[in-house]
């Protein structure tokens, strides 16, 4: 049977190139995931994380059984590398997005091995995404999980599960394969429901390294959708005679994902319009080596609190922990090959399809997995190479269909869906169908959290505008916002200071007003929105005041109250926004209320009503000076794994919990217990919110922080850091 075990604590590093027999001391101690380099949240530069640095383990193997191997897998390591075990070179790995695994056993011995992991972290010209210009970073490091696991020489290599007909009469196939030939040999499997009841059993015998098990036996299943996403577990054994050799378990669903000629998308035969967002996987500070609990929040944070049904992994194969979380919670996937309009030479070709085969073969069991993306984004056509990637992964997934993201229209079509970059402000004309957007707004409107009133509403009704075109437009299967979260970047790209502002939330991933809008298209029933798009000011727009006023809700009417004059309940703007299930509200306030020069100046109160009840309420008050140090985490707890983390948000807020956006405010944090701060301390904030990361040391305990903000009553919080299972 195999042995797995997480091989992510106890490194050692050095931000060099440095001999395979240097001393332990020109190392400092760390954990995966790793970056090679602290960062700032912005003005920083690229170069800064590119150099070749070296990681080291030495861990200790008691006894080697000559019946097994060893192998070590790194889940992503930026962006190539050279693995030795003992002084003897293993392998190379060209490319940063997708996992590799290296068999150890040659060099492995009893007593204490020296692994070592010289890392390759400069934009190499060789190695996609590079060659050309990149609207993104890809930092350095080994930056996700690593996995040591032993196994028999004749194991199980892949486990491909295969549902079809779900609808009507659900079948289920496993593909397996092994790691070599055998004779004869049985194949055994169960699968189970999320509670963990039996609904099926199969068994075959195998010869050769390839077998297929039937599950004729399927009880009544459960869909896999996006409100209820149930989920399933196959374990296939391999059983010589009596004896069990190798066990696998696999997560999957049941569910029928097809974009059809019709210009729709059927998720379990039912028509719904996709409603998304792009998602890079850059952090503040950290790069991208965010560990499993920053992974999944994004998951969170784009179906729970923006609202989406789709994301797009702009644009690169993306943290397993991330699309596991997607299945478990209803989110669904368009992952892509990285790279960014370019495509090099054959060697380079290379590298991508291997890519792309190991990004299928990865992920090809994630139900939330609705396309695979087969192209370089917005490359130009090159059916040679194109051919090639459709092909591969056509032959490696028939279940799925594939998309190749362009920037025009009218290319040569080898995919089954054109998915298009929409940068137009109203909807271009499909030429190919199916057609989903795959970006829009983006660079055609940056807007930085501390933009003025006008440019941040501006920035929420283009995202409304565009929604609400592709919502009324059968023609249009969905489309997918540019983008989620704003993004460190090149020097050829963002706002002078590396970040483009193209997020509906800031890169601490805290809304812009684009981000209510999305908020607001939820059922009430899951979640009251109620937010107004305005800093409630005389004085901060051209000509001064706050009309109209645009409020994003899910109620169905909202009460207008300034002061003690209440200017009745406003219904959504379904004239100009038909096709929303939940419009924004304009509401036009009269000028006596909020214009330059007017009466003196009121506490806005609005109410929002669903069935006739009064249910939500926001007050915003008149007096916009800080009033409050607002802070809090995500989690109450963390794993003592030297690891984990989570976000530590704070606020400045007026005396009803708005934020008070102007607020330039220095924010200093002391903290106690087996946790570290992981970010700009003090922070001088820029739009009177933003976020550090607290990271969980090896040790279970309390942690303590503090925060002060001049002026404001100190705060402070407790935190649980629980031990790790082992
Ligand atoms: C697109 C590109 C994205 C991003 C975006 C900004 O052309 O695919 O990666 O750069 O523009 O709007």
């Amino acid at each position: 049977m195999r042995k797995q075990t997480v091989f992510n604590q106890n490194w050692l590093f050095a931000a060099r190139e440095l001999n395979l027999d240097a001393p332990d001391n020109q190392f400092e101690p760390v954990n995966l995931p790793h970056s090679n380099q602290d960062f700032s949240h912005q003005n920083f530069d690229n170069q800064q994380y590119q150099f070749v640095s070296t990681y080291r383990k030495r861990f200790v193997v008691d006894q080697i059984d000559p019946e097994t191997i060893t192998f070590i897998d790194f889940e992503g390591v930026m962006l190539a590398c050279k693995v030795y075990l003992n002084g003897l070179f293993l392998k190379e790995h060209k490319g940063g997005f997708t996992p590799f695994s290296v068999d150890l056993t040659k060099a492995l011995k009893v007593g204490e091995n020296l692994l070592t992991v010289v890392v390759d972290s400069q934009e190499r010209k060789d190695i996609p995404p590079y060659g050309h210009v990149v609207d993104y970073l890809t930092f350095g490091g080994i930056y996700r999980d690593v996995f040591l696991w032993i196994v028999p020489a004749l194991h199980i290599k892949d486990v491909f599960v295969k549902t079809a007909n779900v609808l009507d009469d659900p079948q289920l196939t496993c593909d397996v394969t092994l790691s070599q030939n055998v004779g004869a040999v049985n194949l055994q499997a169960f699968v189970t429901d999320s509670k963990g009841n039996q609904v099926a059993k199969s068994q075959t015998p195998i010869t050769g390294n390839f077998g297929k098990l039937k599950f004729e036996d399927l009880k009544e299943i459960e869909l896999w959708s996006l409100e209820r996403p149930a989920l399933y577990t196959v374990t296939v054994s391999l059983l010589e005679g009596e004896q069990t050799i190798d066990a696998v378990s696999e997560r999957f669903g049941f569910r029928e994902a097809e974009f059809r000629a019709d210009g729709g998308f059927y998720l379990n035969g039912e028509k719904i319009k996709l409603f998304g967002l792009n998602r890079h996987q850059t952090y503040p500070y950290i790069g991208a080596a965010a560990p499993k609990r920053l992974q999944q929040l994004d998951a969170d944070i784009l179906k729970n609190e923006l609202a989406c049904n789709v994301v797009r992994t702009s644009h690169y194969p993306q943290s397993p922990h991330f699309l596991d979380r997607c299945d478990e919670i209803g989110l669904l996937v368009f992952e892509e090959i990285s790279g960014w309009q370019h495509i090099g030479d054959q060697d380079w070709q290379q590298i991508s399809i291997d890519e792309l085969e190991t990004m299928i073969v990865r992920d090809r069991n994630h139900p939330s997995i609705i396309l695979w993306g087969v192209r370089v984004n917005e490359s130009g056509d090159n059916d040679t190479f194109y051919r090639k990637t459709n092909n591969l992964a056509h032959r490696l997934d028939p279940t799925r269909q594939t998309g190749g993201v362009r920037d025009f229209l009218g290319s040569s079509f080898l995919e089954d869906v054109y998915t298009y970059n929409d940068f137009s402000y109203d909807l271009r004309e499909p030429t190919n169908n199916p057609h989903l957007i795959t970006e829009f707004a983006g660079h055609m409107f940056p807007t930085k959290p501390w933009d003025n009133e006008d440019r941040l509403i501006e920035h929420a009704l283009r995202h409304t505008h565009k929604h609400n075109l592709q919502m009324a437009d059968e023609r249009v299967a969905g489309a997918i916002g540019w983008c989620a979260f704003d993004y460190a970047t090149h020097m050829e790209f963002g706002s002078g200071d590396r970040v483009c502002y193209h997020g509906v939330m800031d890169i601490f991933r805290l809304p812009k007003w684009a981000g209510y809008f999305y908020q607001s298209q939820q059922p009430a029933s899951m979640r009251l929105v109620l937010k107004a798009a305005t800093h409630w000011t005389m004085g901060d727009r051209s000509e001064g005041g706050s009309s109209p006023l645009t409020v994003f809700s899910n109620c169905d009417e909202v009460e207008v109250i300034i002061g003690e004059f209440n200017l009745g309940r406003f219904l959504p703007n379904k004239e100009q926004y038909p096709a929303l299930t939940h419009p924004p509200f304009t509401i036009e306030i009269p000028q006596k209320y909020t214009a330059w020069g007017g009466a003196a100046f009121h506490d806005l109160l609005l109410v929002g009503y669903v069935d006739e009840k009064p249910v939500a309420k926001q007050r915003i008050s008149a007096n916009r000076l800080p009033a409050k140090l607002d802070f809090h985490t995500d989690t109450d707890h963390l794993i003592a794994n030297g690891a984990d983390m989570t976000r530590l948000i704070f606020r400045i807020t007026d005396p009803y919990g708005n934020l008070v956006p102007y607020s330039n405010s220095v924010v200093s944090f002391e903290i106690e217990g087996p946790a570290d701060l992981i970010g700009t301390n003090p922070f001088p904030l820029m739009s009177g919110q933003a976020a550090i990361f607290i990271k969980a040391r090896e040790e279970e305990g309390v942690v303590q922080i503090r925060a002060h903000c001049e002026g404001l009553p100190a705060e402070s919080l407790e935190l649980q850091i629980i031990p790790a299972q082992t």
